[in-house]
């Protein structure tokens, strides 16, 4: 999977982490929301994105379905590809992380090894698990994209929760229940459960 290239050297530049948090005045951290197709994720993110903004604080989203659209359109959803779209997203987060961004990476994300992988590649300090949390009904019956009706009828494999698996977080830093919570105040917990401040 992964090409090991030898006579690589690492240039170590004169501007670290500290100094552009200091410059953007933010902490550059990952908010990451894992959770079921439908559960929320995007949505979540667009709309703290827009209010980070009216905070003055930079943040960028990286959504499954938009990278899949570029870096990631050569990747299906088997679990090899799944866990290559998400070391590669753990890589990308980690640059953002260290330009000081506060990134808001929005992939179902379903195997718990690839988010630890994730986390351990960003630090933990710098990382935040969020699980968006909807039961398989819920989301099944919002199907704002159609494809819990397509999967239903054999039109896609390997489809999160019907036929391949989501493994829940156990011991997530957030848990936004979108069936209790409306988008507003899924914003509105996180803002106030995370420090952004440098
Ligand atoms: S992940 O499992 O590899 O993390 P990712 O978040 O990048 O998934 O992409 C999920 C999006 O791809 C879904 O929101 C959906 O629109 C689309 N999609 C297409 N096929 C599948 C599938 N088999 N399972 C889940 N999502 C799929």
């Amino acid at each position: 999977m992964v090409k090991k290239t030898n006579n690589i050297f690492f240039s170590k530049g004169k501007v670290n982490y500290n100094d552009r948090c200091k410059l953007l005045k933010q902490r550059g951290i990952v908010l990451w929301l894992t959770g079921l197709s439908g559960s929320g994720k995007s949505t979540i993110a667009i709309e703290l994105e827009k209010k980070l903004i009216e905070l003055n604080k930079i943040s960028y989203r990286l959504d499954g379905d938009n990278i899949r659209t570029g870096l990631n359109s050569d990747l299906g959803f088997s679990k090899q590809d799944r866990d290559e779209n998400i070391r590669r997203i753990a890589e990308i987060c980690t640059l953002f992380k260290d330009a000081g961004i506060i990134t808001l990476v929005s992939f179902i994300s379903p195997f718990k090894k690839m988010r630890e992988y994730a986390k351990n590649k960003v630090g933990k300090n710098n990382f935040y698990e969020i699980y968006v949390k909807a039961d398989l009904e819920t989301c099944k019956t919002r199907d704002t994209k159609g494809l819990y009706e397509k999967a239903k009828k054999n039109e896609i494999e390997n489809f999160t929760g019907i036929t391949s698996k989501y493994e829940e977080p156990e011991n997530p830093d957030l848990i936004l229940d979108t069936t209790l919570l409306t988008v507003d105040e899924a914003v509105k917990k996180i803002i106030e459960s995370i420090n952004f401040d440098y």
